[in-house]
């Protein structure tokens, strides 16, 4: 478009330059004015209002709420954030053509990390709102479409990417036993939202009842933006995306995430679960990496699940907050059935 633009300026100045070329007498008198022409039809009011955004701290006050978002930061963006089948969620172009044609067909050279105009609809008709979401509908889950979530409001929207990406290892694959792939293997890390739910994660049998999928209070009575956008304080709540403090006690006082002391629980079963997972041989520590990751090979198909629960509520990270009893069911009954193994 601009070099089309270009293009034309350059031939318009060649063809005055050639006619200043042309040997010429002096000019002579002007003409008589010309009749004056129709009035031309009014246009329809404008809307293009600028100022209803870029006027005051609308803007101003979000931007310096989001420098504190691990979004803004956008680590992993260039990693991750170009390719086709991870740009939907890793970048800002590829959320955007993903939500525009249902995919992302092929890698972006330039991915950008996820800034205003990837959540909202900024700049499209120039009113104010354009703040609205860019998607707010029902999400279907990637590791089971029939599986749609609704969360009733703008948490929909987080739900596209905060989702676990791989299915537990006897739905994907039922059998006697799995094939752990590659020390990568997992549901990806964020499967936030199949917490929340209580959905997804490998239900082994145990002395802890499974609570019905969509029945805890959390998920009937608050939302990811009702306990993570809450009224800005301190780093907390607003556009930095991160838990507030100030949400929680909309509904019960503490002092800390920690209420009922259910983090410090859940902190320490992941730890026993891990502990049994690499007297088991599923899990070890790697130098490289710097963290706990599988060994690859073939297992028993309840010590591959024991895995993936282990990883998936590690990567959750809310110890337990998300959803307190499903979390409790699942470390509760997987350390159960891996005790039973050794
Ligand atoms: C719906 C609210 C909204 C309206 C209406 C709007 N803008 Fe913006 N504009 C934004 C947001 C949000 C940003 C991005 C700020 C950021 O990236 O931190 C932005 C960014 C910009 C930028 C880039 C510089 C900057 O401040 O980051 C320009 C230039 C701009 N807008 C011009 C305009 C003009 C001109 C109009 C009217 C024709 C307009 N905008 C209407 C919300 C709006
Ligand atoms: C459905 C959305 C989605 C897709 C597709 C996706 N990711 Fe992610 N990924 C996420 C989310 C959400 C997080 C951050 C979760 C969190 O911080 O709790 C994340 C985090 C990561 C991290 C950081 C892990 C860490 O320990 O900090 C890496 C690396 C990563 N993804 C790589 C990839 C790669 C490579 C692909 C493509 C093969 C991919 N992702 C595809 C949603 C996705
Ligand atoms: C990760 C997604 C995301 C990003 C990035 C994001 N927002 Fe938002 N924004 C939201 C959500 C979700 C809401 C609705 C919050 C709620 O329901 O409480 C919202 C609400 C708003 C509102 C209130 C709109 C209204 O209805 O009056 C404004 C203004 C706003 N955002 C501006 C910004 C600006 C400016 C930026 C960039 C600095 C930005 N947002 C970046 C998700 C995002
Ligand atoms: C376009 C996909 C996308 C959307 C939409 C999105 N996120 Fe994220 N979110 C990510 C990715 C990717 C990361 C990790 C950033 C990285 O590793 O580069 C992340 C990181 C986070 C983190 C910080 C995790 C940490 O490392 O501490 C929080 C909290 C978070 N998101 C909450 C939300 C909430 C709440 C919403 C909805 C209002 C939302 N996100 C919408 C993709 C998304
Ligand atoms: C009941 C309140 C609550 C709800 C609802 C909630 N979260 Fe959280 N979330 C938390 C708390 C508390 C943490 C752990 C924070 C900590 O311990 O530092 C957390 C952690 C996270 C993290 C890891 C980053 C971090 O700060 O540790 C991400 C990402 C996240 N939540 C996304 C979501 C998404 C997406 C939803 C909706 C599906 C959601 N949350 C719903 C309270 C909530
Ligand atoms: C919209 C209301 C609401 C919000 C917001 C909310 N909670 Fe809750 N939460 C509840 C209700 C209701 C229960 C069940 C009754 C109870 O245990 O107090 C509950 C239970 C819990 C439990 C289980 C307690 C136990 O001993 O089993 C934890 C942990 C918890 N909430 C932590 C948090 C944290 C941390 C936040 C803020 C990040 C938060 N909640 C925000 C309503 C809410």
């Amino acid at each position: 478009m601009k070099t089309k633009v270009i293009l034309q300026l350059v031939m318009l100045s060649f063809a005055i330059f050639l006619a200043s070329c042309v040997k010429e007498g002096p000019a002579g008198l002007a003409g008589l004015d010309g009749a004056d022409g129709q009035d031309g039809l009014d246009g329809q009011d404008g809307n293009v209002t600028c100022l209803a955004c870029h006027s005051g701290n609308t803007i101003s006050s979000r931007q310096f709420q989001y420098a504190s978002s691990v979004h803004k930061a956008g680590t992993n963006v260039a990693y991750a954030g170009g390719r086709a089948g991870c740009a939907e969620c890793h970048s800002s172009e590829g959320f955007i053509e993903y939500h525009a044609n249902g995919s992302v067909d092929s890698d972006i050279s330039m991915p950008s990390a996820i800034n205003c105009e990837t959540c909202h609809t900024i700049h499209t008709t120039f009113e104010y709102t354009d703040f609205a979401l860019r998607s707010s509908t029902p999400v279907a889950m990637k590791i089971d479409a029939g599986t749609v979530i609704d969360l009733g409001d703008g948490s929909n929207l987080c739900i596209n990417c905060h989702q676990a990406r791989t299915a537990e290892p006897n739905t994907a694959s039922p059998g006697e036993t799995f094939r752990i792939s590659s020390t990568h293997y997992g549901p990806h890390h964020g499967p936030q939202v199949n917490v929340f739910a209580g959905i997804g994660f490998a239900e082994i049998a145990g002395p802890v009842d499974y609570p019905v999928a969509g029945t805890s209070k959390h998920y009937q009575e608050a939302s990811c933006t009702v306990c993570h956008m809450g009224d800005y304080v301190d780093k907390q709540g607003g556009h930095t995306f991160n838990p507030s403090l100030a949400a929680c006690n909309e509904c019960h006082s503490t002092t800390s995430f920690d209420y009922g002391g259910v983090q410090f629980d859940v902190e320490e079963k992941l730890v026993e679960l891990r502990d049994l997972l690499v007297g088991l041989n599923v899990v070890a520590w790697s130098e490289a990496d710097g963290a706990f990751e599988p060994n690859p090979g073939t297992y028993p198909m309840i010590q591959a699940q024991a895995y993936y629960n282990w990883i998936g509520l590690e990567e959750d990270r809310s110890l337990g907050v998300h959803n307190p009893q499903y979390v409790n069911a699942l470390l509760t009954n997987t350390i159960e059935a891996l005790k039973v193994v050794k």
